[in-house]
């Protein structure tokens, strides 16, 4: 088993584990994860952490040698695999935090990317180096970067390559914390707590309103957010935190 998922208490935790090539993806444990994300789809999870073992890497990136001598149908089809997989972790509807520890390269920045939110560690570095294979992102990282920080500090990651430290990719918002002390999967608990006290309904919409207008016009963005806005509004979630907050207590949400 490359691609490990433990339940601990609300939390479901993805250790991607193959650390003598400092966990870096092959298609067998892409499959693997994209396995692991059903199954926490399935679970009764209300977030997930994502993290690498060991102390050295979160995830070096695609699999270098696989990728040598492909045909192009073959390469194409894998980057869609890698795509679909990491689009579909983009999409639970439970929370979801990268906690980068050490290298997040490629794909494996790629698969952060596609989490809700990242963390990382003060040793942590962390780029799109493909340019230096004669590659480009292929994973989503040239969708998902720009969206993120913007097209102008994307286009030099991706371009020159470079690798950046913790307290820059905090500083230009790829990463939302850089966490000193704990384990990472401590530390990806730690980061979800103050979102397990909300109803799943309600985050859900949110990241989708969200996420749904970065990829379309202003015009549409605000109609996806009053169609969304109007659905949060009809669930037993929001009766239940505005009837809390007249009656001055704490709300007891139901994830309905
Ligand atoms: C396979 C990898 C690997 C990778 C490291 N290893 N990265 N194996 N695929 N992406 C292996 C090494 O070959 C080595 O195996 C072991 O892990 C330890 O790596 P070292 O290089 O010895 O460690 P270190 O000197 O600490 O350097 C760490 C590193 C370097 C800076 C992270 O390994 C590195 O630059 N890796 C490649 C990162 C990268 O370019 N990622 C993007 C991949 S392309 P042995 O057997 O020698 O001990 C990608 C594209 C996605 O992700 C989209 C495709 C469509």
């Amino acid at each position: 088993m490359t691609v490990n998922t433990a339940l601990d208490g609300d939390i479901a935790v993805i250790t991607l584990d193959r650390q003598k090539a400092l966990n870096a993806l092959s298609f067998a444990q892409l499959d693997a994860l994209d396995e692991a994300i059903a199954q926490v789809a399935r679970s009764a999870a209300r977030g997930l952490v994502v993290v690498g073992a060991g102390d050295k890497a979160f995830c070096a990136g695609a699999d270098i040698p696989e990728l040598t001598g492909r045909t192009l149908h073959e390469e194409h089809e894998g980057s869609r695999l890698g795509q679909e997989v990491f689009e579909r972790i983009s999409r639970l509807r439970i929370p979801s935090v990268a906690v980068i520890q050490g290298y997040a390269f490629g794909g494996g920045l790629e698969l952060a990317l596609a989490c809700t939110f990242r963390v990382a560690t003060p040793a942590a570095r962390m780029g799109l180096p493909e340019i230096k294979l004669g590659l480009i992102p292929g994973y989503g990282g040239t969708q998902r970067l720009p969206r993120l920080i913007g097209e102008g500090r994307a286009l030099e990651l991706i371009l020159s390559g470079r690798t950046l430290k913790a307290d820059e990719a905090e500083r230009i918002g790829l990463v939302n914390r850089v966490v000193q002390e704990g384990t990472p999967a401590g530390i990806g608990r730690d980061f979800l707590v103050p979102y397990l006290q909300y109803g799943l309904p309600a985050l859900d919409l949110a990241r989708q309103a969200v996420q749904r207008g970065m990829q379309t016009t202003l015009e549409h963005g605000l109609r996806i957010e009053r169609d969304l806005s109007t659905l949060a509004y009809r669930t037993a979630d929001a009766a239940e935190g505005m009837q809390a907050f007249i009656e001055k207590r704490a709300p007891l949400f139901k994830d309905a």
